[in-house]
């Protein structure tokens, strides 16, 4: 499989450090010591399916895919403001898709676009590409008495349009998933809750360990990876990978600072955000990981085709 076009989309609306610190007992000094985070977006009339039609738009015209070629739309989510219908299915309305399509919501919290991704690859043929986004508005089930949580949390989407390979090459390609069923560490009812230090630890080795597993399925050295693009949760979760697998934080794409946490969305805006700056050319070897609430985690490797 191949990516062949990203975009990415966020609210207007940016909410600062400072500015939190100004209606709850927090600082500026420490969101951003124990996370990276600086500000972020938060929606003001903005909706996932606005978000995710916003960035789905941009991964389109990116890829010069014409859209009679999307037979499959996954969309990642925990924070839809509808049940029913799924946010996949009024993407394909509202983008004039074929309805002769399979389009699906799915639940993996902030490993949501590794496994969209994984899906993606399986269904996807030369007749049948697929677009799949990540899109979340987690402003409206953030607690904001909740200082532990509310801080972290942000809105925004990202897409990828995903193609089958030129039969003539063969693009390296490799995945792991696991899916732990915990409802205490990580979960959401009305609410977001966490328990941040069990996610911390779990996040780190599990982080590790994925990137081992999918370097190891591709018979890759990590040496001739050229950048990673991991769930952007917390900066010290990614160094601490980093430090434990050996590898330098430029190796690292991190937009954090900017948006926080934005969970099935933050591996997509990272991914356009890379794309669109330059980062991944043709040929680089790239790894995307992800890990968040169910528990769930997931990794794939590619090269960039
Ligand atoms: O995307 C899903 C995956 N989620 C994650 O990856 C999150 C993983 N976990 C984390 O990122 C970190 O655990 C946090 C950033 C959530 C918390 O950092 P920590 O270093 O683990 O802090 P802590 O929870 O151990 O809290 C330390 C102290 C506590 O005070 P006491 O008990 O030591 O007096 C908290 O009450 O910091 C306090 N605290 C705050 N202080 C100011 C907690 N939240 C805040 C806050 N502002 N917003």
């Amino acid at each position: 499989m191949r990516i062949v076009g990203t975009g990415s989309a966020a609210p207007k609306n940016v909410i600062t450090n400072h500015q939190l610190a100004q209606i709850m007992d927090t600082s500026d000094e420490w969101i951003r010591s124990r996370t990276g985070i600086e500000e972020r977006h938060v929606a003001r009339g903005e909706t996932c399916l606005s978000l995710a039609l916003d960035a789905a738009k941009a991964a389109l015209k990116a890829s010069g895919v014409p859209k009679e070629r999307i037979g499959v739309v996954i969309c990642a989510t925990v924070s839809n403001e509808k049940r029913c219908p799924s946010l996949a299915s009024c993407l394909q309305r509202d983008l004039g898709l074929s309805a002769d399509i399979l389009a699906f919501d799915l639940n993996a919290a902030c490993s949501g676009f590794i496994y969209a991704l994984i899906c993606a690859s399986h269904l996807i043929s030369p007749d049948c590409y697929a677009l799949i986004v990540g899109s979340e508005v987690l402003s409206r089930i953030t607690d904001m008495n909740d200082r532990n949580t509310s801080v972290l949390f942000g809105d925004g989407a990202g897409a990828a349009i995903i193609a089958p390979q030129d039969m003539t090459q063969t693009v390296p390609f490799s995945w792991v998933t696991q899916s732990f069923g915990n409802d205490e560490v990580l979960y959401i009812d009305e609410h977001i809750h966490m328990n941040g230090a069990s996610v911390f630890k779990f996040a780190v080795e599990k982080l590790v360990s994925n990137v081992r597993t999918v370097l190891e399925r591709a018979q890759v050295a990590l040496e001739d990876i050229d950048l990673l693009i991991c769930h952007q949760a917390n900066q010290r979760i990614i160094a601490s990978a980093a430090r434990q697998l050996g590898l330098p934080m430029e190796r690292f794409f991190m937009n954090l600072a900017r948006y926080g946490n934005t969970s099935a969305a933050s591996v997509p805006i990272a991914l356009d955000e890379a794309v669109r700056n330059g980062h991944v050319k043709r040929g680089a070897n790239v790894i995307i990981a992800g890990f968040g609430g169910g528990l769930t985690v997931g990794a794939v490797y590619l090269q960039w085709a």
